[in-house]
């Protein structure tokens, strides 16, 4: 039985985090909403309860009893989870002054199971509006900070702990010392979870799940959906039949070398060019959102076109992961871009859902990916929107500014590996912007397009820093672009964070 801690989800921007951390100690979790433990689930062996915006005072504010769990389970609260057990048993929790964000160094630390191996001294990273002023009977404070008197306790000979900092983080750099004490020791963990035992386990569930049935699969290019098919492949072969449509919106020569990379894989993939049919549909149409609805409903005819022509399929493969797939706590509800292009694919085409790579985070994929014996370079790679460089051009598209796009992209994208720079960064790319500007090339006057290059740090996309490349790296770029890209005669570099700017521009 494949041994689990649940992680119960009060709506923190840093609960995925924790479900990194637990998997980095080679131990599998679930992150679930705060009212949906698995009861009766005996591969539990410990709980975690995230952080949340909200107060424990709030009327809103996620609230469970601890009753079911408390004495049953070792039991870790984080920062408002800690809060809420402190709060449940009849400590105070208060507003604290805004002294309590950033990093912190413990100044006390007692000698406990959770502490173990961690000095005063230690760096973590606070986050919180309300403090613990005074702990339940029965509590102890087990560190302190000199603002933050309980920065951690522990109840009385119980298994129940809680802390007010986010060991997850990268800033507490005791963090992971504080959660392998707290999975490993506390709560007995084998450390048995990894790529390969992921494969194995995978790979017979498939063979058994999927029997003699056929599957169709839509590839992207990106790690995901590569990644799934080639696991499926490894369970079921030539049952197996992959689609991968291009929009005419890939980046230069990607639809040919990707298509190249699959078929070395032994995957039985269909290329199909629908270039133009996306190009006619987009004709004259400047709204980013309109843009991608477009695409993604033309995806979806012509992948279902061709679907038809295999036989008896009755599965639909996909590479959805973890976080996808989470049951988000929405707190404010608001949809920025809408990134699921293919959401309506299954029901559409009346098929059962195959998503191997559902438990998984991006870098787990990555892990299974090599040991699957993917190339490097099909692992790494940055990702790419779905509607791809249509969401890059802003304004109107037609096949001229593909073309310019796809130039300078490429310039920008080989610069990067060249230098030694694109595993550095996140994702790249270059932006057409509606612009002309007046240049002098030679002795004419010039009046031509400008392009932005793109380029982030991020171990998400939910929030990026604008990576901070080598001047010597920009100017080689920008000098190339401008006297190789016909119709380019202006190069910028986007220095954006998001938020509150967001990595694409449409
Ligand atoms: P933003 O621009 O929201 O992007 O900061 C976050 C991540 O999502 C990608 N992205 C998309 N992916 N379809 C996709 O499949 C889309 O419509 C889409 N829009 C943005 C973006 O490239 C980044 O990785």
């Amino acid at each position: 039985m494949q041994e689990k801690i649940i992680i119960l989800d009060f709506g923190s921007q840093t609960t995925q985090l924790i479900g990194r951390r637990v998997r980095e100690l080679s131990t599998y979790c679930e992150i679930v909403p705060y009212n949906k433990f698995p009861a009766d689930d005996p591969s539990v062996i410990g709980v975690i309860l995230s952080g949340s915006p909200f107060s424990v005072y709030d009327e809103k504010a996620f609230r469970i009893t601890l009753d079911g769990l408390r004495g049953k389970y070792p039991i870790l609260g984080i920062c408002y989870g800690a809060q809420l057990m402190a709060h449940l048993n009849g400590g105070a929790v208060e507003p604290a002054d805004s002294r309590e964000y950033g990093r912190a160094i413990l100044t006390t630390v007692a000698a406990n199971a959770l502490t173990k191996d961690i000095e005063p001294g230690a760096q973590v990273w606070m986050s919180h509006g309300d403090t613990i002023t005074s702990l339940p009977d029965g509590f102890n404070i087990i560190a302190s900070t000199d603002k933050v008197p309980v920065a951690a306790y522990q109840a009385e000979g119980e298994k129940l702990w809680g802390v007010q900092f986010h060991p997850e983080v990268f800033h507490s750099t005791c963090g992971m010392q504080l959660l392998r004490n707290f999975v490993v020791d506390i709560c007995g963990s084998r450390q048995d979870w990894s790529a390969a035992s992921f494969i194995e386990s995978t790979v017979a569930q498939l063979k058994e799940q999927l029997g003699d049935d056929k599957v169709v699969l839509g590839l992207s290019g990106g790690v995901d959906s590569s990644v799934a098919a080639v696991l499926l492949n490894k369970a079921i072969g030539k049952n197996l039949t992959c689609i991968f449509v291009d929009h005419g919106m890939l980046r230069k020569n990607e639809f040919a070398d990707v298509l190249r990379d699959y078929e070395c894989l032994g995957l039985n993939v269909i290329g199909v060019d629908a270039s133009q049919k996306f190009f006619t549909e987009l004709a004259g149409v400047t709204e980013p959102e309109k843009k991608r609805k477009i695409i993604g409903k033309g995806f979806i005819d012509v992948f279902d076109e061709e679907a038809h022509k295999i036989k008896d399929v009755r599965w639909l493969g996909q590479g959805t992961i973890y976080p996808d797939c989470i049951e988000s706590l929405s707190i404010t509800g608001t949809t920025i871009k809408s990134h699921h292009n293919v959401g309506g694919l299954p029901e559409k085409m009346n098929l059962k859902l195959c998503e191997p790579l559902r438990l998984l985070f991006k870098d787990e994929v990555r892990a299974v990916g090599r040991e699957l014996g993917m190339p490097e370079h099909l692992i790494t790679r940055h990702p790419f929107p779905g509607p791809g460089l249509a969401v890059r051009i802003l304004g109107d598209i037609t096949p001229e500014k593909v073309r310019i796009l796809q130039d300078a992209d490429q310039i920008f994208i080989q610069g990067l590996r060249d230098w030694g720079l694109y595993d550095k960064v996140w994702q790249a790319g270059v932006v057409l912007l509606p612009v002309q500007s007046v240049g002098v090339m030679g002795d004419e006057r010039t009046y031509e397009r400008a392009v932005a290059l793109r380029a982030v740090t991020s171990t998400d996309a939910m929030t990026a820093d604008w990576a901070h490349l080598p001047y010597d790296f920009l100017a080689d770029v920008s000098n190339k672009i401008i006297n190789k890209v016909r119709g380019v005669n202006r190069v910028c570099y986007d220095i954006s964070s998001k938020p509150p700017a967001t990595i694409e521009w449409e």
